[in-house]
């Protein structure tokens, strides 16, 4: 999708939330009519009826937590800047994430530029940029094996003097077309996924005058940059 400046295009955001909320309404309809139909026969079928209603349930809840997710996402309206450092930042998403870390066996590489400028920013909203990059590398770590598992945090300035942070991960990767595609609300390739994470960090990249991208890493993974105008 589309984003203008720091609002996402109303009229294309609400076609997609529209699209992602009539999904789970349909099949609970569907679902709905096989669980009557089971139960309308001389011989009501239960079982099947029961598995019917179950299934309307978790519709009923990926219904709901699409609400939710687009009410995360449209939450910010104004940014309370202060002037910060960005490597601070980092060490609070880091340590906010220390056990899920651990756990998953991952290890991390840190490469902070000691003399950065300081930012003016949002830094609740700058951790949660850093948490989901962090979020997304772990989804991706955990398809491949432990000893490959790891994740390298980076902050320099790049040539035009903005703070650069990089999160650069040896997960899986990504397909070149589905590249094109991760910034698009509701876009995910995973089974639990809401496909929200990126278009978070993009509008909140985004209201800090800053962009976000991602390339493939080598000689696996994907590597996401981000700057601030500092
Ligand atoms: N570090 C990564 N490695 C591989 N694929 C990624 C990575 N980060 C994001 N993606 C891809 O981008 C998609 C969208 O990410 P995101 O917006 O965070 O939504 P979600 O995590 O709910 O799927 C993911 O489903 C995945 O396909
Ligand atoms: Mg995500």
């Amino acid at each position: 999708m589309r984003q203008q400046g720091r609002m996402f295009e109303a009229d294309e955001l609400a076609a997609s939330i529209a699209h992602e909320v009539n999904q789970p309404l349909a099949a609970i309809v569907a679902n709905a009519q096989c669980c009557l139909v089971s139960l309308g026969k001389p011989q009501p079928d239960v079982a099947r009826a029961r598995e019917a209603a179950e299934r309307i349930v978790s519709n009923g809840f990926h219904a709901s937590n699409v609400i939710r997710g687009i009410r995360a996402m449209l939450r910010r309206e104004s940014l309370e800047t202060a002037p910060l450092r960005i490597n601070d930042v980092v060490a609070d998403a880091l340590a906010s994430l220390s056990r899920q870390l651990r756990r998953s066996g991952i290890s991390i590489k840190l490469r902070l530029s000691p003399d950065l400028r300081m930012v003016l920013a949002d830094r609740t909203q700058l951790q949660q940029v850093i948490v989901n990059l962090m979020r997304n590398a772990i989804d991706s770590l955990a398809q491949v094996p432990k000893r490959s598992r790891s994740v390298e945090v980076s902050t320099c300035l790049d040539e035009n003097g903005s703070v650069l942070v990089a999160v650069s991960d040896s997960g899986v990767g990504l397909d070149e077309q589905h590249l094109g595609r991760i910034f698009e609300p509701f876009f995910t390739t995973r089974k639990e996924g809401m496909g929200l994470g990126l278009s978070i960090c993009r509008a909140i990249v985004e209201a800090h005058r800053g962009r976000l991208w991602a390339t493939p890493s080598l000689p696996r993974g994907v590597t996401f940059q981000f700057t601030l105008p500092s």
